[in-house]
């Protein structure tokens, strides 16, 4: 039998997380306690719930046409994503910047 565990290792956190299902990675970081900013709720409007992909950029969900919009206007970085636009497909690093 193939084990289809995947990993998110969040960089700072020292912290590896195990999912076998596709999972939008906000919903994904809050139900395992994870910090993450999100004064928006999840709606794709504060930009604050970025965060960067440091290894397996190829693992997340294309931009959703509301995320390219923030990329856009607040000249995002090609591995920035916002988490409550993103799918996290197979594994993954992280990195979840400060507050600022
Ligand atoms: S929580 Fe506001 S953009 Fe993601």
């Amino acid at each position: 039998m193939t084990d289809s565990t995947k990993t998110l290792t969040i960089l700072g956190n020292l912290l590896t997380l195990n999912f076998k299902e596709s999972v939008n990675v906000l919903d994904f970081l809050n139900a395992k306690k994870v910090s993450i900013a999100q004064s928006c709720g999840g709606n794709g409007t504060c930009t604050t719930c970025r965060f960067f992909v440091r290894e397996g950029v190829e693992n997340f969900s294309p931009r959703s046409e509301l995320e390219i919009e923030r990329a856009t206007e607040r000249d995002f970085l090609f591995n920035e994503r916002l988490a409550c636009q993103t799918e996290i497909t197979g594994s993954a690093v992280i990195e979840i910047p400060d507050e600022d």
